[in-house]
């Protein structure tokens, strides 16, 4: 069973003024398939707050894949790739890139998406937009492939045959 955890990123629901609709999203779809979520926190859009979660999930809670939401667009305060990258020490563009190519066939807004996608030692980061209807479309595009690949990143398996 893989370990997650979930970011929210946003000003508003860090100081409760929103709902945060697309965290219970993400955890209603990870759980679907049988994932167990560890830890899910809302946090403020500061690249400092964000990066130090993204470490305290990977390195001390040691989950096997972090989801945030929110903070990809263009607004200044939105900041969540940037704490992303600094996290990661390899990137998966992969996984990006496909959210933004299946998402154009819905939204052309997609493209206003800068999420990214990498690894921190053993633990994947996901960037997913704030909305509750992209996290769903984004994530459950994605999360059967993820399988496979947190499988080869934690050891279970080095076979790509499938
Ligand atoms: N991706 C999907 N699948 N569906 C959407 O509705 N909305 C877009 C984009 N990606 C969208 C999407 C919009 S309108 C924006 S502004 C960007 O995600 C960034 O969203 P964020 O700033 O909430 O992260």
């Amino acid at each position: 069973m893989f370990r997650v955890g979930i970011i929210t990123a946003s000003d508003k629901g860090s100081i409760g003024e929103r709902e945060d609709i697309s965290g219970k999203t993400i955890r209603e779809i990870v759980e679907s398939k049988g994932y167990k979520v560890e830890k899910s926190i809302i946090l403020p859009d500061d690249e400092k707050t964000i990066l130090d979660e993204m470490i305290y999930m990977a390195d001390e809670l040691k989950v096997d894949l972090i989801l945030t939401t929110g903070g990809t667009g263009f607004s200044t305060r939105d900041v969540t790739p940037e704490a992303t990258i600094k996290a990661c020490d390899r990137m998966a563009n992969g996984i990006a890139e496909a959210i933004r190519y299946y998402s154009l066939g819905i939204t052309q807004r997609a493209m206003l998406s800068r999420a990214v996608s990498g690894i921190r030692g053993e633990t994947l980061i996901i960037n997913l937009p704030g909305s509750p209807k992209a996290v769903k479309e984004s994530l459950e595009y994605i999360i059967d492939s993820l399988h496979h690949g947190l499988e080869i990143l934690t050891g279970q398996t080095g076979d790509c045959a499938r």
